[in-house]
């Protein structure tokens, strides 16, 4: 989501509604306005695209205002209709809020609220804050004060804005583990989730820690903890130019994307557990015996999406002992496949749009299958038309090529083979709390493969030139191949193609020639032979005059006298390595494309989201 917040000399609903424009990039769901006018709220929120916010006040004006609020939403709880919307409101309309992030005990929250008698008028987690910050202002503290206690009271991730109407001097507003950064002016001051919210208005920024409140007023900005204590942010000039700024300094939306993804996989595994240590999916409409019933799994899916398919069956049918399909969506109905109530049909979209995905879905249900979704859009048709769905909460993705949205469809994939294995009783809990355990360190092996973006980008640009580029691997590595060549394909138009490393010898090592470059997603070492078999076929390979480039965990040297070059990946269990393997190969395409001169993030004839068959 978008958020911003203003207190100066200027309207605040023009300053307000710009920064939501800079911001309609990271979601354009539904947008609301809140400006403090006299002692009263005007507030205006609608459905849809921020155009819908802008023709509704040009026909009906709010009063003029130089405080106010503002949000572009991507739905996360409660589907995007105007009473989703936010700025929400308190009991008696006192305190305007918006937010961004997922608040994890919002249900507790809510509960304890509805049985004191508050009306709560949307879906949302962002309204539970919003009543609460208002029986705080009722007791008498100021805005500041009562955003301290609720924090307090707050699980999650999330940055909340919020105006009193009773006292238009200021704006408040918390962050934890949510963006939200303060534009420094003179006689006012801005607020907003990044820097393209206010970067007309001034270049000079404060950075904020975790956990910390913020308060605007006309004439300054002072930062405490959420207990009060007071603590500083850390100035900065933003020397990025306003299309950059969008893009939080990258060249690339698709860019950002990928150095965004350790967030989008910790948010993707936020609020997933109770406190008793059970996997719950909020969104999971089959009961546990409709999921015992289950005797066969179809995955469908189309792009890279399949992709995460492919790496979902081996994770099912190891931890559920349910066998697993995997079809492409423009294949699946057209082979008459065998279904019926006891099938799972997972369909995973990003866009939760394409069409091919769709019609598939569809022909499940007449066959009485039971249709899971897993997706990134809120709101959107294949969720719509599903059983059950599990959200990724990668954020928007601009950029066509997807990776964000990847990353998180993998978590979501682990998260339902879990969940499974938890119902079916084929896995112990304490097993289960282990694998959570691993997925929850993931993104910080995701940023440690980040840091190394330097050297992938020296090995890329080393690659201009090249025509034509092999991607092995095996297990859980052979769809990371996949989806790398993938990668390749669509960013730098180049022939890419990914094998199973075992099936080389079988065929495709005809293609190897002096110099090819090759590369290889080693697996982890383990008990099995898998890493060996790997080493052979990297061997192979090599005899016949190839270059390879081996993805390889910490420790492993027994790629060294085959690898002309290693890239370092973390040491985490085979099933989850596609998380880290991959990302050195989004990178690698990336800066490979760039360096050839191509847009990245509208690569030629492709498009984001195909709703044709
Ligand atoms: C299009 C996009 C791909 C994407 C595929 C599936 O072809 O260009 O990047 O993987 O659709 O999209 P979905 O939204 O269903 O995941």
């Amino acid at each position: 989501c978008g958020i911003v917040g203003y207190v100066g000399e200027q309207q605040a609903q023009s300053v307000v509604i710009e920064g939501l424009r800079r911001l309609e990039y990271r979601g354009y769901d539904s947008a609301g306005i809140a400006l403090v006018d006299g002692d009263a709220l005007a507030v205006d929120k609608r459905a849809g695209k921020l155009a819908n916010l802008e023709k509704a006040i040009v026909d009906a004006p709010l009063p003029p205002s130089t405080t106010g609020i503002g949000h572009t939403r991507w739905a996360t709880h409660g589907a995007p209709n105007d009473a989703n919307a936010h700025p929400h409101l308190g009991h008696a309309g006192r305190v305007g809020l918006v937010h961004n992030g997922i608040i994890e005990n919002f249900a507790d929250l809510r509960a304890r609220l509805e049985a004191d008698g508050h009306d709560l008028l949307s879906e949302t987690d962002t309204e539970v804050a919003a009543h609460l910050l208002e029986l705080q202002v009722a007791t008498g503290v100021d805005l500041t004060t009562a955003m301290q206690r609720v924090c307090q009271q707050l699980e999650g991730a999330f940055t909340l804005v919020a105006v009193d109407a009773l006292d238009p001097s200021r704006v408040v507003a918390a962050r934890r583990n949510s963006p939200l950064v303060v534009g420094l002016g003179e006689g006012e001051n801005f607020l907003g989730s990044d820097v393209a919210a206010f970067i007309e208005h001034t270049r000079e920024a404060l950075e904020l820690g975790q956990d910390q409140v913020v308060t605007i007023t006309r004439s300054g900005v002072s930062v405490t903890g959420f207990d009060g204590t007071p603590a500083e942010g850390k100035r900065y000039h933003v020397d990025w130019d306003l299309s950059a700024a969008e893009k939080d300094g990258h060249d690339w939306f698709m860019r950002k994307e990928i150095f965004e993804q350790p967030r989008a996989v910790a948010d993707s595994l936020l609020g997933r557990h109770t406190r008793g240590g059970q996997l719950q999916l909020d969104e999971m409409r089959l009961s546990d015996q409709e999921l015992r019933d289950i005797d066969k799994i179809i995955i469908i899916a189309a792009g890279t999406s399949f992709y995460a398919g492919m790496v979902a069956k081996y994770a099912i049918e190891h931890w559920c002992r349910v066998p697993v399909e995997v079809e492409l969506s423009s294949e699946f109905r057209y082979r008459d496949p065998i279904l019926d109530y006891s099938t799972l049909v997972v369909a995973i979209s990003q866009s939760g749009e394409t069409a091919d995905t769709l019609q598939a879905i569809r022909h499940a249900r007449l066959q009485r299958s039971k249709v899971l979704a897993i997706c990134n859009t809120n709101g959107s048709t294949i969720p719509r038309e599903s059983d059950a769905v599990i959200y990724t909460h990668a954020g928007p993705e601009i950029g066509v090529a997807s990776t964000k949205g990847f990353l998180t469809q993998l978590v979501a994939c682990y998260l339902l083979a879990l969940y499974l294995a938890q119902v079916k009783g084929t896995r112990y809990g304490d097993e289960i709390a282990l694998v959570m355990e691993q997925l929850e360190a993931m993104p910080a092996h995701i940023s440690s493969v980040l840091d190394a973006a330097p050297e992938i980008y020296d090995l890329a640009r080393e690659h201009v030139g090249t025509r034509s580029v092999l991607y092995l691997g095996r297990h859980a590595g052979y769809p990371v191949a996949l989806e790398g060549a993938l990668k390749l394909k669509e960013l730098a138009y180049l022939h890419a193609e990914g094998f199973a490393a075992g099936e080389l010898k079988h065929g495709p090592i005809a293609l190897v020639e002096e110099g090819l470059p090759v590369l290889c997603v080693v697996p982890p070492r383990g008990r099995d032979q898998l890493h060996d078999k790997m080493i052979s076929g990297i061997q192979e390979v090599r005899a016949r005059g190839a270059y390879t480039i081996c993805l390889a965990e910490e420790g492993d040297e027994a790629i060294t006298p085959y690898a002309d070059h290693v890239i370092r990946l973390p040491r985490v269990p085979v099933l989850l390595q596609p998380l880290v393997a991959v990302v050195p190969l989004q990178l690698f395409a990336c800066e490979l494309a760039t360096a050839m001169g191509h847009d990245v993030d509208q690569p030629r004839n492709l498009a984001k989201s195909v709703t044709v068959e």
